[in-house]
């Protein structure tokens, strides 16, 4: 029975909360590969690959096999009684285990994993050096997720307000972006912390992101190797967050391998599975092991139909090269975009690796975030044809271009020359004030 686009579009307005409007108002009926279509069979090439989930492309015929298949047995739900699912995904996730003997928690979403993370090292913090260890570390403009401990560690201080009140002992450090943040030397990191009068025995951990999310922003790999030892040296547990950046996004497994350094925890989600929901926790068992059986655990964590998508998604990962042609054809997207970023004094910077950037998009006189123009530009980019989810990070005005991994060369020009269309419009639109 054929719905018609607009009912539906009117009963998510109705009944979904204002902060889940705000994206193209197109339906998605289908999405395959690189492509999503709509109700009425208009087809888009997808540089969102949903919100950095469908690495291996959507509607992965191996996903929704093992989907089809876990559900038909019928195994739809497990707590944490034993699975096969489980045990399947786990022996498939030993390759990416940061030390041989990595032990791995998996939950359902990003920022469950992220507050499982802060948990174990402020745990483990208390219990080896008493309630004077209790900081957590995070960056400006950082994001981890939207519940209350992620959002504490985030870094954009009008997310937080809605946690005044909380006595929490999270510190923002400046990142280096090398943009917005033009000074990047580890020295801003200790003068961040003596500023706020904290001591390295203080700090239970540091929590940070690959790349920042919000701007596709990496901190200079010198920075992060120094702040891997000075947590090293301080005792301080490293965790790094790949919930975004992991699983090939970047041209590597995990985006840290670019900084050559070994995180204590990392956590995943999104790209995990390619599309059902589930995130993780890898790291260091003395970390995982603290809680007694029964005491650590979720609902819903490592579901059966979740975990045998995710295991079919690395199973195709690794049998099809997917983090290897991501990270031959991002250099392809790398260059076009900085051909093409440079041609328009509205883009600030472009920022990114392997197939992921982001556009920061500002008013050029003053390089202040524009969100009003890129907002624009990503309708623009969607009414011709190219799916964008709406602009995100500092100021609201980065343009993300996220596209499935599975996404070959072509596709990549054929996708470039649409938002170089709407770039054009922006700028004559410009000149028309
Ligand atoms: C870097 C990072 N961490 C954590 C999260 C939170 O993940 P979720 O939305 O699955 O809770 C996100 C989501 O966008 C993210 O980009």
């Amino acid at each position: 029975m054929p719905v018609d686009p607009q009912d539906t579009l009117d009963v998510l307005e109705r009944f979904e909360p204002l902060s889940l409007q705000g994206q193209a108002p197109v339906v998605w009926e289908r999405a395959e590969g690189v492509y999503v279509w709509d109700a009425s069979g208009r087809r888009y090439l997808d540089f969102s690959a949903g919100v950095l989930v469908a690495n291996v492309g959507h509607g992965r015929p191996e996903i929704v096999e093992a989907v089809i298949e876990t559900a038909r047995k019928p195994l739809l739900f497990s707590y944490s009684f034993p699975t096969h699912e489980r045990a399947a995904l786990l022996k498939e996730m030993e390759t990416l285990l940061v030390r041989p003997d990595d032990k791995v928690m998996l939950l359902s979403t990003g920022a469950e994993a992220i507050e499982c993370a802060i948990k174990l090292v402020r745990t483990w913090a208390v219990r080896t050096h008493g309630e004077r260890r209790e900081y957590v570390v995070s960056f400006e403009r950082g994001f981890h997720g939207r519940t209350a401990g992620a959002q504490l560690a985030g870094g954009t201080p009008v997310l937080k307000e809605w946690l005044y009140g909380i006595d929490a002992p999270f510190i923002n450090v400046p990142f280096p972006d090398g943009f917005r943040t033009p000074e990047t030397s580890f020295d801003s990191f200790l003068g961040a912390l003596q500023a706020e009068g904290v001591e390295p025995d203080q700090v239970a951990g540091v929590i940070v992101e690959s790349y920042q999310g919000g701007g596709a922003s990496f901190a200079p790999v010198e920075y992060m190797r120094a702040l891997a030892a000075w947590c090293a040296e301080h005792g301080a547990k490293l965790i790094m967050d790949e919930v975004q950046s992991g699983f090939g996004r970047t041209g590597r497994w995990f985006a840290y391998e670019h900084y050559g350094i070994t995180p204590d925890l990392v956590v995943c989600g999104k790209g995990i599975s390619s599309s059902m929901p589930l995130s993780a926790v890898i790291g260091r068992r003395e970390l995982l092991d603290q809680f007694a059986p029964g005491a650590m655990s979720s609902t819903h964590g490592g579901h059966p139909v979740c975990c045998a998508a995710a295991r079919a998604n690395l199973e195709v990962m690794k049998r099809d090269g997917i983090v290897e042609h991501a990270a031959s054809v991002g250099g392809v997207m790398a260059t076009a975009l900085e051909e093409l970023a440079d041609r328009f004094d509205f883009v600030g910077a472009v920022h990114g690796k392997g197939l992921v950037y982001a556009l920061h998009i500002v008013r050029p006189d003053t390089d202040e975030p524009d969100a009003t123009a890129a907002a624009r530009i990503v309708s623009d980019c969607v009414a011709r044809g190219l799916m964008l989810f709406a602009p995100v990070g500092f100021g609201g005005a980065n343009i993300k271009i996220c596209p499935p991994l599975v996404i070959t060369a072509q596709e990549v020009r054929d996708g470039l020359e649409i938002l170089e269309g709407a770039l054009i419009r922006e700028e004559e639109r410009d000149g028309e004030r």
